[in-house]
Order: structure tokens, then C-alpha cells, then sequence
């Protein structure tokens, strides 16, 4: 028997989420954000399930990181527009981008340099990125209308032309800090009368006024709330990965004795404790707390015991039927029915849902349902 740990990948709750976050966008076109292997997901499949949705529901771009995502996207097949969210990373690349038809955001004079200075068969699709307020990549609001005015001239180098800019704060439930990041990116574009794209998953799911011509999301797509506070819209997203093991051996101790290493859980009852095909070697954080929500035999029950490498510890004293092979579920949907998020997971290990996903090892495999 192979060891049981795989994560499921629902294909057809992605094409959910994505048709969720395009009703939300309305007018504006839905871009599915597939960087870090689709969050984890395995990008080629993804990308390929949403492809090949039906033409005027599918997205009109992919968004990846780096030339190197957009070339794994290329080889698998994926024929789709691809925008570079942080552009290039060396003015060499340039080639490789009109070789396969990318497109690229532009966050820095050296690339516009770059850029400008390069002679492609056909313009490129650039998207200039505004620092309205994240502090990390893009022009200074006041530097952006100058570097727009040399683009958009640049006619032989530069098509649809497009202002980007990235929120910081969208997640929460109040910010007039969104608001002022909003407020500029509109002024701006009134200025330059330029299409707009800023809205990540949160903005798309609470934020309507952000809209603009393109939204973004990327967490969403993969079921995940990034909401401080889930709407009743983000309530319909439907988780995408399951990590689901098996239990592979049954212990019953005392009360007092302890469990895993440095014995960080100790048995408040004569308990049951199971040994779950799952560790930090495979990507679940090692930070989890004892409590942490498990299904078994989709039964919610919680870790007990510090995660190993390879094998996790979980409480069945109340879930008596639960024996050697029984399912756990360690975020997702389990076959009895019952769904834990990954966002509480998270929220157990002191972390936020995309540094689960996206840190699921290689050594598990993805296991893709089929699609028609
Ligand atoms: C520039 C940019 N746009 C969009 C996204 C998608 O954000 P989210 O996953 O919160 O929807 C990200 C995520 O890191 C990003 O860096």
C-alpha cells in the first residue's frame, strides 16, 4: 500500500471559485492569478482547467510571477495571454517574453530603460505598476504620469498600455487606507485616461468600486476567504485542495502520559491517539498548536502532540469507529461529506492560508478530479 497522504485537487470548485469571481467582476475582465504553481494547485493543471472553459468564460490572462512560470505555462500547452506580475527581472529576458507572447508589468526605470531600448517584431503588452501605498514595487504616484507619457509613445515597443497598483489592506473590514490607495489610482487614471487594474481577491469579492477594467484574484480562485469578515458572497467559494492521509497506527495511553516530541500534549483522560501519514516534510506547519481542527472520518477532532516530520498525532477518544486507515482530512472537503478551511487551519498555526497551500512539498502528490 502506498503511503495514503495525496492532496486532492477539485477542478471543478476552481472553475466555481473563477465563475464567482467573474459574476463579481461584471463589466470587467477576471484574470486568474496561477503564480507559486497556482498556489500550490499545480498551474498547468489549473490553467488548463480553466482554459478550457467555455469561450467568454474563461480568463482572458494568467498572471505568474516570473518568465520562468509563464514558461512552464507555454510547454504545458497554455496558449493564453500570460502577464509578468513583477516584469522582467533582466533586460535578456525581452526576447523570451515576445517569444511567447507575454506581457509585462513595468516597476522600474531600469526596465523601462530596458524596454524602450529593445526593438520587438510586435509591441508589447505592458501594464505600468504605481506604488500607491504597498511600498514595495512601482512608481511614486507623482514619477508614474512622466513614465506613462514615454510609453505610450514608444509605439513600436508598447501596446495596451494599462496602470497597475496593489492594495494593501483590502482584507479588512473598515480601511481608509484602501480608500486612499483607491482614490489615487482613480485620480490618476482620469489624468492619464488609462484602464485600471488593482483589485486582488479581496477587492474583488468586497470592493466593487475597484474594479477598473481588470480584477485580479489569485487565493480566492483556490477557495480560500481572504476576508476579515466572510461576506455572504465569499461563503460560496468551495475549497479546491484537500490534504487527505490515513490514520496508520492506534495508540491508547493513560492519563498524564505524553505524546511526540518534548511530550507537549499529555492525556487529560485515558485517550486514543492516531498516527496520521502527514508531517512537516510534507509542507503542514509545524507550528500547529494542540487543538489544531482535524476530520476523522469527518469528525472534527484537533492535533495533539508537536507535528513530526513525516507523521502527525490527533485525539480519537471520541471517535470510537476510527482505526488503522480511517480518513483525515487536514483542510478541505472529507468523503463523509464535512469541510474544514484551510483559512482556520491557518488561523491555528498562526499563519494565513497561502503559506499552507503554497507550502505543500512536492513529495505529496496532487491528484487532479477529471473534467469532461
Ligand atoms: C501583484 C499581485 N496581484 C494579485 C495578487 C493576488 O492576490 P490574492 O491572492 O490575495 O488574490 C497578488 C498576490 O500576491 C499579487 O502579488
Amino acid at each position: 500500500m502506498a503511503r495514503p497522504l495525496v492532496a486532492d485537487i477539485d477542478l471543478d470548485a476552481l472553475r466555481h471559485n473563477y465563475a464567482l469571481a467573474r459574476e463579481l467582476a461584471g463589466e470587467s475582465q477576471a484574470l486568474a492569478v496561477i503564480k507559486a504553481d497556482a498556489y500550490g494547485h499545480g498551474a498547468v493543471a489549473c490553467a488548463r482547467a480553466l482554459e478550457s472553459l467555455p469561450q467568454g468564460k474563461r480568463p482572458p490572462a494568467f498572471a505568474v510571477a516570473c518568465l520562468e512560470e509563464a514558461e512552464t505555462l507555454r510547454r504545458g500547452g497554455i496558449e493564453s495571454p500570460v502577464v509578468l506580475l513583477e516584469g522582467i527581472f533582466e533586460a535578456d529576458e525581452l526576447s523570451r517574453v515576445e517569444a511567447l507572447g507575454l506581457w509585462v508589468a513595468v516597476h522600474s526605470e531600469w526596465q523601462v530603460q530596458a524596454l524602450l531600448a529593445y526593438r520587438p517584431a510586435e509591441p508589447i503588452p505592458v501594464w505600468l505598476k504605481v506604488d500607491s501605498g504597498m511600498h514595495r514595487l512601482g512608481f511614486s504616484p507623482e514619477h508614474a504620469p512622466a513614465v506613462w507619457e514615454r510609453l505610450a509613445a514608444a509605439t513600436e515597443q508598447v501596446a495596451g498600455l494599462q496602470l497597475m497598483s496593489h492594495f494593501a489592506t483590502a482584507d479588512a473590514v473598515n480601511s481608509s487606507y484602501f480608500s486612499r490607495q483607491l482614490a489615487c489610482m482613480q485620480a490618476l487614471s482620469r489624468r492619464l485616461g488609462a484602464a485600471l487594474c488593482l483589485s486582488n481577491s479581496p477587492a474583488t469579492l468586497a470592493w466593487p468600486d475597484s474594479h477598473g477594467a481588470w480584477v485580479r484574484p489569485g487565493v480566492m480562485l483556490y477557495g480560500s476567504d481572504p476576508l476579515e469578515q466572510p461576506s455572504e458572497v465569499s461563503r460560496r467559494l468551495r475549497p479546491v485542495m484537500t490534504l487527505r492521509s490515513e490514520i496508520i497506527a492506534v495508540r491508547d495511553l493513560a492519563v498524564g502520559e505524553p505524546v511526540g516530541y518534548a511530550g507537549r500534549w499529555r492525556a487529560p483522560r485515558p485517550s486514543r491517539i492516531a498516527v496520521v501519514a502527514c508531517g512537516y516534510g510534507d509542507g503542514y506547519d509545524r507550528h500547529a498548536v494542540d487543538g489544531t481542527p482535524v476530520l476523522v472520518a469527518g469528525q472534527r477532532t484537533g492535533l495533539a502532540g508537536k507535528v513530526s516530520m513525516d507523521m502527525l498525532t490527533v485525539d480519537i477518544t471520541d471517535i470510537p469507529e476510527a482505526d488503522i486507515g480511517t480518513e483525515v482530512v487536514l483542510w478541505g472537503r472529507s468523503r463523509h461529506g464535512a469541510v474544514l478551511s484551510v483559512d482556520e487551519v491557518a488561523r491555528y498555526c498562526d499563519t494565513i492560508s497561502y503559506t499552507l497551500l503554497t507550502g505543500i512539498l512536492p513529495r505529496v502528490p496532487r491528484c487532479y478530479s477529471r473534467l469532461d
